[in-house]
């Protein structure tokens, strides 16, 4: 499908790589935008081919935000009636790992964004914030409580109520990020990932970003108990068998979709 607002390729075996793509007003996310990236996840989902989604913006803005100018005009009657934003939150219930490669600004809805991704990675010039507070709003995707169980209360609180930025050195000593790595190279980096995490058994993968994600929605019990759920499940698969005699035969495991 030929897509407005997005890019879509394949740069390495297993990797899906969704590029933002309205660099005239720095990818700010419209609606239309939000649209073509859930076509483009649910492709993503049903092709058996893909392990891992990488999600990356330009070198000057991952995404400047929700778009403003499209937002301004809204009533509470619209947003409320059409639930705006709720569309958003399938990057969040995709499946298969994501990994958001940050170039440049992320603000708001970027970061946003960002952050419903399972790994992040960082250029040294990279931006974060959310900013909606000198809008007269407040995070709308995720962001109270995403960033607040990634750098803490008090530090949200002073980021989101301030609206000031942080940098990737932040980002990174926070925990928001797991690596900044060298400019111009954060797209290869993410991919390279995505490679390794696709070379593993599917299910395998999939179980383990759904175990770990369940760490942020659970008490631990409950999560210790889904864990132990996903771990048992796994034994019904040819990866466990394969996975587990070739470490025993001393030779590579070879996962059913290589
Ligand atoms: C619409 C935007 C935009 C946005 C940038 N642009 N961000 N359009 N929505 N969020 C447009 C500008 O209007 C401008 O278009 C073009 O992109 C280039 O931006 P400039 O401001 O000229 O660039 P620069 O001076 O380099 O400044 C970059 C910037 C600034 C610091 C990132 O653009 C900025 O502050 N943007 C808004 C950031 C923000 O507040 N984000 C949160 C949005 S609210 P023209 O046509 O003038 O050339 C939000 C709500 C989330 O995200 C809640 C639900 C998801």
């Amino acid at each position: 499908e030929k897509f407005e607002h997005i890019l879509t390729s394949s740069p390495a075996p297993g990797v899906a790589l969704i590029t933002l793509n309205r660099p005239k007003a720095l990818n700010a996310l419209c609606s239309p935008l939000i649209v073509e990236l859930n076509k483009a996840l649910k492709v993503a989902e049903e092709d058996d081919a893909v392990g891992a989604v990488v999600v990356t913006g330009s070198e000057k803005a991952f995404a400047a935000g929700a778009d403003i100018k499209e937002m301004k005009d809204k009533t509470y009657d619209e947003v409320f009636r059409t639930n705006f934003i709720e569309s958003w939150h399938r990057l969040y219930t995709f499946r298969k790992p994501t990994i958001a490669a940050i170039s440049g600004f992320a603000l708001g809805g970027g970061c946003e964004i960002a952050m419903m991704c399972d790994l992040l990675l960082a250029s040294p010039s990279a931006k974060f914030g959310q900013p909606e507070i000198n809008l007269g709003v407040i995070p709308g995707a995720g962001g109270t409580q995403r960033l607040t169980r990634l750098v803490g209360r008090s530090r949200a609180m002073e980021l989101i109520l301030t609206g000031k930025t942080f940098n990737a050195e932040q980002a990174e000593q926070w925990g928001v990020v797991s690596r900044v790595v060298r400019e111009g190279s954060v797209v290869d980096e993410a991919v390279k990932v995505g490679e390794e995490i696709a070379s593993k058994g599917r299910l395998a993968t999939m179980a383990a970003k759904e175990a770990v994600n369940a760490a942020y929605e659970l008490p631990l019990s409950e999560g210790l108990r889904l864990e132990r759920k996903l771990f048992h499940s796994l034994f019904a698969t040819a990866d466990q068998k394969e996975g587990m005699s070739a470490f025993v035969e001393k030779r590579k495991p070879k996962f059913a979709h290589l």
